[in-house]
């Protein structure tokens, strides 16, 4: 596991990208036999790429909180495979003809288009059962207590942040609320902030929060880094919503403006481009004065912060 060093943050996330792609593949082998449809579909979604910006998050919290701990990182390491795959299962499911209906995700075409709707769903099940398998299963707790009780922590927190309190709930107020971006069954600032925080923000918070865990860190820097979660979880969803609006589907690895077609509630549809930009640095802003209370205001976590709001992908 490389330490974070001075690289320049373009570096450094790409190294922690890489060594989630390898700990991925390993998670996740190809199947023979009658299992190998299902398993390669698994495959097919969660080794697609994209940014990996839950499990570097996980990662990253953990050194940032115990800089001095050389295991802290690997220890993060299966909490930040696990997120990624509940967080890839959740993008399958985003994009069924069901839900947002969508033919491109991660620069291919998505995977129900490929393997079709059935094994789609099974493979986003898949997904999700197979992350907390991981997660009770590693790291390797054996004679150490202490760490089986951080595995617990981490499990309990995810769990609550994928489930109908979080991703899972954010999702429902999304479905329900499309078609309805005026009058009075519209979502207000308030609707639109607790949905965001749910769908997309739960799982941003509970990658990072599983990182500091599982590196031990105090209760204090738990709460820091779950602050700073909270705001930059707010701020990446915004920003997705703008990119919907700006973005290229190029660069996106999905379709551009599909919101406003859909009839979506977003940000820009609300507040318009401007006041969401301004709203996306503000709250990228607003995580890094979390930090500060633990004088963490100046780590890594903090560039992490303002890469969010200044992406393009
Ligand atoms: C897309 O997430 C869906 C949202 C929650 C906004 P990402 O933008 O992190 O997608 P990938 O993982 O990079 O493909
Ligand atoms: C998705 O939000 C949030 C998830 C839980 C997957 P979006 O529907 O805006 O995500 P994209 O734009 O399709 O990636
Ligand atoms: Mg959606
Ligand atoms: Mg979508
Ligand atoms: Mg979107």
């Amino acid at each position: 596991m490389s330490g974070s060093g001075q690289l320049p943050l373009r570096d450094y996330l790409r190294s922690r990208r890489d060594e989630v792609e390898q700990a991925l593949a390993r998670v996740l082998p190809p199947e023979a036999g009658r299992l190998a449809t299902i398993r390669d579909a698994m495959r097919y979604s969660l080794l697609a790429g994209g940014k990996r910006l839950r499990p570097v998050l996980a990662l990253t919290a953990a050194e940032t909180v115990a800089p001095a701990d050389r295991e802290a990182a690997a220890l993060a390491m299966p909490a930040a495979c696990a997120i990624e795959m509940i967080h890839t299962y959740s993008l399958i499911h985003d994009d069924l003809p069901a839900m947002d209906n969508d033919s491109m995700r991660r620069g291919k075409p998505t995977l129900h288009v490929v393997y079709g709707d059935g094994l789609a769903i099974l493979a986003g099940d898949g997904l999700l059962a197979e992350a907390f398998a991981l997660l009770a299963r590693d790291p390797d707790d054996t004679g150490r207590p202490e760490l089986a009780a951080r595995k617990l922590a981490a499990i309990r927190r995810i769990a609550d942040a994928a489930g109908a309190r979080g991703m899972v709930g954010g999702q429902a107020i999304d479905l329900q609320a499309v078609g309805h971006t005026v009058g009075p069954e519209a979502l207000d600032a308030d609707g639109l902030k607790d949905m965001h925080a749910r769908k997309t923000g739960a799982l941003i918070r509970a990658a990072t929060v599983a990182g500091a865990i599982m590196a031990g860190a105090p209760p204090a820097r738990v709460a820091a880094v779950d602050r700073y979660a909270e705001w930059l979880g707010l701020a990446f969803q915004i920003v997705d919503d703008v990119l919907d609006v700006e973005g290229a589907g190029e660069d996106l690895g999905k379709t551009a403006g599909k919101d406003a077609a859909a009839g979506k509630p977003t940000y820009p549809s609300l507040f318009g481009l401007g006041a969401s930009k301004r709203m996306a640095q503000e709250a990228a802003d607003a995580a890094v004065a979390a930090l500060a209370e633990t004088e963490l205001d100046r780590s890594r976590l903090a560039e992490i912060a303002q890469w969010v709001v200044s992406r393009t992908s």
